[in-house]
């Protein structure tokens, strides 16, 4: 079965045509992030505008590169919740207009629960099919969410606990924007990371109460903030050496600082989602899980990579990490995760809403 899956939800245009939920014939993806760099985040009228102008080429593309015409194509899957609410219509339409005008069934999916079908999916037919993966736990880390979830299939999932501020890539987002890197700025962090002092700044593992499986990022965003400006109100004449609580701004430029701050913000950052994954391990309850399964863009950051695997080893549990051109923001997921609804029974017709919040429970 051809699955064509269109996804619009915040600042990339994404069409992609997958086969039977699992091997990916195309995956094209326009990224809006030029238009939106001088803003420092993404403007929601001029997503949904360049949503407009992109979303009809990327769908041919991603027709073209899977050899494939729409008359080919057994049913559309779109993204239709959670996001922006114009930038998430643009995808919805076009996906009701091609599911009308060829009779084919159309089927709407939540875009967090997207992230959790990214790791199934393959480009080589001669990779090994993923099987036996639920109950599974799951792990979304993106630009908009992070959560942690109880997973039984591949559409029959109940959220742990999520963020209660900023998401972890909105807080790598935003370090990066103080540090001067531009947006967005997650990659670059993890790339200038790798040379710098993890130990240099101490910055705070978030932890909550105990037993808690939520996130807060906000506070390791402000840690950063006061280092790099300089703390309100700490004392000018306190030399820098002496405390991490200095009055006066970081030089950026002097050589190693800045991948300092980086190491450091990213081993406070990546520390607290393991920590999160060792509660929700230790609190899980009835079948124990067979995998972690891992989504979302900053699951393309190296440390967090490797500190899952590591984790995996601790708790003999398999890590299903996506390949990297699935763990940003793409279609071939909303169509995986879309014949998965249409392989259970489940469609949407018509009447399928753009919704700017997620899926109850998800
Ligand atoms: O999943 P995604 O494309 O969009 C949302 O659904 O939010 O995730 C984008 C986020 C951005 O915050 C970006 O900075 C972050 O993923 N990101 C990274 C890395 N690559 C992308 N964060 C940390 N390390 C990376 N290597
Ligand atoms: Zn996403």
């Amino acid at each position: 079965m051809l699955v064509l899956g269109i996804e619009s939800s915040c600042d990339e245009t994404a069409a992609s045509v997958v086969r039977d939920g699992v091997d990916v014939l195309s995956n094209v993806i326009a990224s809006q992030h030029d238009l939106h760099a001088e803003y420092a985040g993404v403007v929601p009228e001029i997503a949904s505008r360049a949503h407009v102008e992109k979303i009809l080429p990327v769908i041919r593309d991603a027709l073209r590169d899977a050899g494939v015409n729409l008359e080919q194509i057994d049913a559309i899957s779109v993204g239709n919740r959670p996001g922006l609410i114009g930038a998430l219509l643009v995808g919805v339409s076009a996906a009701k207009a091609l599911a009308w005008s060829l009779a084919k069934p159309l089927v709407g999916v939540d875009h967090v629960v997207a992230h959790l079908y990214a790791p199934l999916l393959r480009r080589d037919t001669t990779q090994a099919a993923a099987r036996d993966l639920y109950p599974a736990l799951g792990l979304v880390v993106s630009g908009g969410h992070t959560a942690i979830y109880r997973c039984e299939s591949a559409t029959r999932i109940v959220r742990l606990g999520s963020t209660i501020d900023d998401a972890i890539g909105e807080c790598y987002d935003k370090a990066a924007t103080i540090l001067g890197l531009g947006h967005p700025g997650g990659p670059k962090v993890d790339k200038l990371a790798q040379s710098g002092n993890e130990r240099a700044f101490d910055f705070p593992i978030s932890r909550l109460e105990s037993g808690s499986l939520d996130f807060s990022f906000s506070g390791l965003k402000t840690a950063v903030l006061y280092a790099v400006r300089g703390v309100p109100q700490a004392s000018p004449r306190r030399k820098p050496e002496e405390s991490t609580k200095r009055a006066e701004p970081l030089d950026l430029a002097k050589p190693g600082v800045l991948p300092d701050v980086c190491a450091s913000l990213q081993r406070a950052a990546v520390a607290a989602v393991v920590l999160k994954l060792e509660r929700a391990l230790e609190a899980w309850t009835g079948d124990p899980p067979r995998t972690l399964l891992v989504g979302g863009g900053v699951s393309a950051n190296s440390r967090l990579r490797s500190e899952l695997t590591a984790l995996g080893q601790r708790r003999g549990l398999r890590i299903m990490l996506p390949a990297m051109e699935f763990c940003l923001d793409n279609a071939a997921m909303i169509a995986g995760l879309g014949y998965a609804r249409l392989a259970g029974g489940e469609a949407d017709d018509l009447h399928l809403a753009a919704a700017p919040s997620g899926s109850r429970g998800a």
